[in-house]
């Protein structure tokens, strides 16, 4: 067996959070670290692929040999990975993407008025990179997502297999905080339409990484 079964592929990676700025000191965002996409991007390059890793605001070390493109907001998340998707043979889609952004973020600072005791905040809905990655595929790239649950992980993450229109998604309960946001291991569930869910062990992110590529590759191998 090659010990560089992805040898002459390609794979696009989103990793880490997105930020949604509120003004021009102020942001939405959440606890994702980039950690779970930064090691599908070194096991993509251990198992002999290319790897174009776009990234929220993270404080990772880079991975050496990857293409990395760093972005901040879920838009110009989708406009990076857009762009880079015809070239790829594969995308896997770890960000913790924000759904809603500040409908408007004023270019001076907001600031509170005397007895101010509220404020509202508006949020409109973020574009959805991976079903739009799903709706510009072509014959032959495959799709993993992935799906951060709190509740419900199976019913909910079936759900959003359908919805999203992906080959695979993976699955994880981020309520778990040894597993969760952050955190050097993970637990995955691996759902494929028409397929049984595989519930798999939890294991450090690297191994993971790994494990879930050659699942991707299979999905070349069937085709
Ligand atoms: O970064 P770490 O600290 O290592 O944590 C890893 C992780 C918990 C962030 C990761 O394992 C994970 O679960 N990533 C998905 C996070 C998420 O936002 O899941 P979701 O269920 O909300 O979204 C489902 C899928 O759609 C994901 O592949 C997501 O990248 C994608 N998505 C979601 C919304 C959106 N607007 N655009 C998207 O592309």
């Amino acid at each position: 067996l090659s010990d560089k079964p992805l040898a002459g592929r390609r794979i696009l990676i989103t990793a880490g959070p997105t930020r949604e700025a509120v003004d021009p000191v102020r942001y939405v965002s959440n606890h994702s670290s980039g950690r779970m996409g930064f090691a599908i991007a070194q096991a993509a390059l251990r198992l002999g692929a290319e790897a174009e890793l776009v990234h929220g605001p993270v404080s990772l070390p880079p991975v050496l040999g990857a293409q990395m493109t760093a972005v901040t907001c879920a838009e110009k998340m989708q406009a990076a990975c857009l762009a880079l998707w015809p070239r790829c043979d594969a995308a896997v889609m770890t960000a913790a993407v924000a759904d809603f952004r500040p409908e408007s973020a004023p270019t001076s600072k907001i600031k509170k008025q005397p007895g101010q005791e509220r404020m509202t905040l508006e949020l409109t809905r973020n574009p959805d990179i991976l079903a739009a990655v799903c709706a510009a595929r072509r014959p032959g790239q495959v799709v993993m997502g992935f799906a951060a649950e709190t509740d419900d992980l199976l019913a909910n993450a079936q759900a959003k297999l359908a919805r999203k229109g992906c080959d695979l998604l993976a699955a994880n309960d981020v309520s778990d905080t040894r597993i969760g946001f952050g955190s050097e291991r993970n637990r995955i569930t691996l759902l494929a339409p028409g397929a049984e869910p595989q519930a798999w062990p939890e294991m450090d992110k690297e191994t993971l990484a790994e494990k879930l590529l050659l699942a991707l590759a299979q999905r070349w191998d069937a085709a």
